[in-house]
């Protein structure tokens, strides 16, 4: 969506992967993160969203047709948390669905279908600078009609607010070939959970969708886990190199305010969040695979390149391409900076690596 904002795939913290309902999810936790982010040194590598989930919404309307935030969560409303994450440099973001109700529907809290104008309103009153607008209780109404009104409300606030459209990429035809004009993000997945399988899982779904991704509009394969417990370090490294290769949205989704310094350090990974940031906005494509191995390779704004070397078998591996297969032929030597382990060498051109069980070897290469 052309409005100025998500120009590269939007950084920040969702709460859900961590909370879902659970009662943890409130204001003391939100202000929180809020606060991790600038003591953690989040914010200086470039996340900016604090987003929260469903669940910040008391069941019923007001009087006036207006969500309510939950009494108990959030007793002083939805506002005084926005002002807070704002006095620290940082943007506010919320959840609703275009639908009747949200996803959580056995709670029952009130969604946004026919509402968009009123919501978009109250959201733009409140300082929301980014809406995730979800799928459920749709009553069978065109996705393509449900997420262009809220897209048109939102724009008549006149505030620029991030429109991340969790349509799951289950209706025909699918969100990512009409995702551009409408949302700056749309999912491309169901959820995803803390494990290895489901999260090699969404990821193979965005493997064919670079050509949808670019500035503004970008495919995403579901918030991260990374310090949620369910992988290994070597897991969450390929969990986060993989996201990045695929220009997605990198939103946090643990508990930061008790990060490891493993979490810490995937998350804070510079080397890492360049590729995902680059302004070129081109998401991988692979070049080849076969015998549980993947090569990705990522254009990069300045000539580089990217490639990942994945492998998701239980023993390593020695995955190998070379400069010309990634698109950077016509030297006769390349560098390759390893961004994880931070080690430099030169090549003529083959790019190899011994790459562990579930693990993701990433090499910027320079030509020259
Ligand atoms: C759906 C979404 C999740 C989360 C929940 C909240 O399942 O895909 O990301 O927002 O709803 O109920």
């Amino acid at each position: 969506l052309d409005n100025g904002v998500a120009r590269t795939p939007p950084m920040g913290f969702n709460n859900w992967n961590a909370t879902h309902c659970d009662a943890s999810f409130n204001e003391s936790m939100i202000k929180g993160v809020a606060d991790a982010f600038v003591s953690l040194g989040l914010k200086d590598a470039g996340y900016t969203y604090v987003n929260i989930d469903d669940c910040w919404a008391e069941p019923s309307r007001d009087a006036s047709g207006n969500l309510v935030p939950n009494r108990t969560r959030f007793p002083n409303g939805i506002k005084a948390v926005a002002d807070y994450v704002h006095a620290k440099g940082l943007k506010f973001g919320i959840y609703t669905s275009a639908g009747t109700k949200t996803c959580n529907a056995a709670n029952g809290f009130p969604g946004g279908l026919n509402h968009e104008q009123q919501d978009a309103k109250l959201f733009a009153s409140w300082g929301v600078d980014y809406l995730k607008y979800d799928n459920c209780n749709n009553q069978g109404v065109d996705a393509q009609k449900r997420y262009k009104a809220m897209r048109d409300a939102l724009a008549a606030t006149g505030r620029p607010i991030v429109y991340s459209l969790c349509e799951w990429g289950q209706t025909t035809p699918k969100v990512w070939t009409w995702g551009e004009p409408v949302g700056n993000s749309w999912r491309t997945t169901g959820d995803i959970s803390d494990k290895w399988s489901s999260m090699i899982d969404k990821l193979h779904i965005n493997d064919d969708l670079a050509q949808y991704a670019g500035p503004g509009h970008w495919n995403d394969p579901d918030m991260l886990e990374v310090g949620n417990g369910g992988m290994t370090a070597t897991e969450y490294r390929t969990h986060f190199s993989m996201w990045a290769m695929m220009a997605a949205p990198l939103l946090i989704g643990s508990d930061i305010r008790n990060a490891s310094a493993t979490t810490q350090s995937i998350l804070k990974n510079t080397d890492i969040i360049a590729l995902d940031q680059d302004t070129l906005g081109k998401q991988a494509t692979i070049v080849s695979s076969g015998g549980g191995t993947t090569v990705y390779t990522k254009q990069l704004t300045n000539g580089d390149r990217a490639v990942a070397l994945l492998n998701e078998n239980s023993s390593s591996k020695t995955i190998s391409t070379t400069a010309s297969a990634i698109g950077l032929g016509g030297s006769s030597s390349y560098r390759l900076k390893d961004l994880w382990s931070k080690a430099t060498s030169t090549t003529s051109g083959s790019i190899s690596a011994s790459v562990p069980a579930h693990g993701t070897v990433v090499f910027r290469v320079t030509r020259g």
